[in-house]
């Protein structure tokens, strides 16, 4: 379906969400909006942990905005652009359904027009974890995300904790480049097996979903000894390699700081960040927690990650 047919077979239902694909009409309808907005960026293939975030960003301000865009500037070559997976009418009915007001949908093209050479480059935060695994990623990010906060100005914007270097390099570009905006941080949804929900979790078969949801265990055993007292990295890292499913390829598992993401070489009683990738067949999963365990909320979070 396109959007236009989806326009005209939702034309009679009760709340009338505005579609928007260029930068005129999206400074346009911005300028419409009197009151606070509260914005949520996304790539599509929508899931509750997306909607989680509209929900908060619906409760709290007077319209909410959601982009959809994959962003081809944080793909490197060898990734999932291409495959990366897309389903725009069934967003868009879940975007309306929980009381959007825009969307905002461009095209590559629209985004980044012939002549376009700008790029946002945050030096140290983007350095280490997924930075260093996918080289490029967070500066694909910062630049995308400065262009929709200036498309969509908004008075908060809403990430999930699930990308917690992404809000760190959000936190950042904020401050750094004087952005009037608060970013709130909302917990990680996960599926009823612990497995962090993810647009990528279509890749996986019934066999590995179930295999996947050893990250969680891993997560949950190192919150458990963090509890029992142990504070260094490698036995809190070796409690959550322990309970991974041994098909999987660990890519890294680390200790950082939450603010700076600095990593934890020796015992230190701060708060954590725990955070991992692996692979299983060809998806790449990642998850994280905060340690102590207590400190997984909106509002440990929102003031913790990123600092
Ligand atoms: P995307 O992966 O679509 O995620 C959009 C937002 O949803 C991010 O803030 C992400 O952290 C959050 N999210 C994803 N899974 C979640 C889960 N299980 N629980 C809670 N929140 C979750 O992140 C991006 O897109 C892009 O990098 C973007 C910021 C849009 C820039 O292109």
């Amino acid at each position: 379906m396109t959007t236009l047919e989806y326009l005209s077979a939702t034309a009679d239902s009760r709340h009338s969400m505005q579609i928007i694909e260029t930068i005129e009409a999206m400074h346009k309808a911005r300028r419409t909006m009197t009151g606070s907005v509260g914005v949520v960026l996304t790539m599509g293939a929508l899931h509750e942990g997306h909607l989680s975030l509209v929900r908060e960003a619906r409760a709290e301000n007077d319209f909410v905005i959601a982009t959809i865009f994959v962003n081809p500037l944080q793909f490197a070559a060898h990734e999932d652009l291409n495959k990366y997976p897309r389903d725009l009418p069934g967003d868009l009915a879940m975007l309306e359904a929980a009381g959007v007001d825009l969307v905002f949908t461009p095209t590559p093209v629209v985004m980044y027009p012939d002549g376009f050479q700008t790029s946002v480059l945050i030096k140290q935060v983007t350095q280490g974890l997924e930075g260093e695994r996918r080289p490029g990623h967070f500066e694909g990010v910062a630049t995308v995300v400065a262009k929709l906060f200036n498309l969509t100005q908004p008075t908060r914007a809403y990430f999930g904790q699930k990308d917690a270097q992404q809000v760190a390099v959000i936190k950042r570009l904020v401050r750094d480049l004087n952005f009037s905006l608060d970013v709130v941080v909302f917990p990680t949804v996960r599926e009823a097996n612990g497995l962090a929900m993810s647009s990528r979790n279509r890749y996986l078969s019934p066999d590995q979903r179930a295999k996947a949801a050893s990250i969680w265990h891993g997560l949950q055993a190192a919150g458990a000894a963090y509890h029992q007292g142990e504070r260094t990295p490698s036995g809190l890292k070796s409690a959550v390699s322990s309970a991974l499913d041994k098909s999987m390829v660990i890519e890294y598992i680390a200790v950082n700081t939450p603010d700076t993401l600095t990593e934890i070489q020796s015992s230190v009683e701060h708060p954590l960040l725990l955070s991992l990738a692996v692979r299983l067949g060809d998806t790449r999963l990642i998850d994280n927690v905060l340690l102590p365990l207590e400190l997984n909320t909106r509002e440990h979070l929102t003031h913790l990650l990123g600092g």
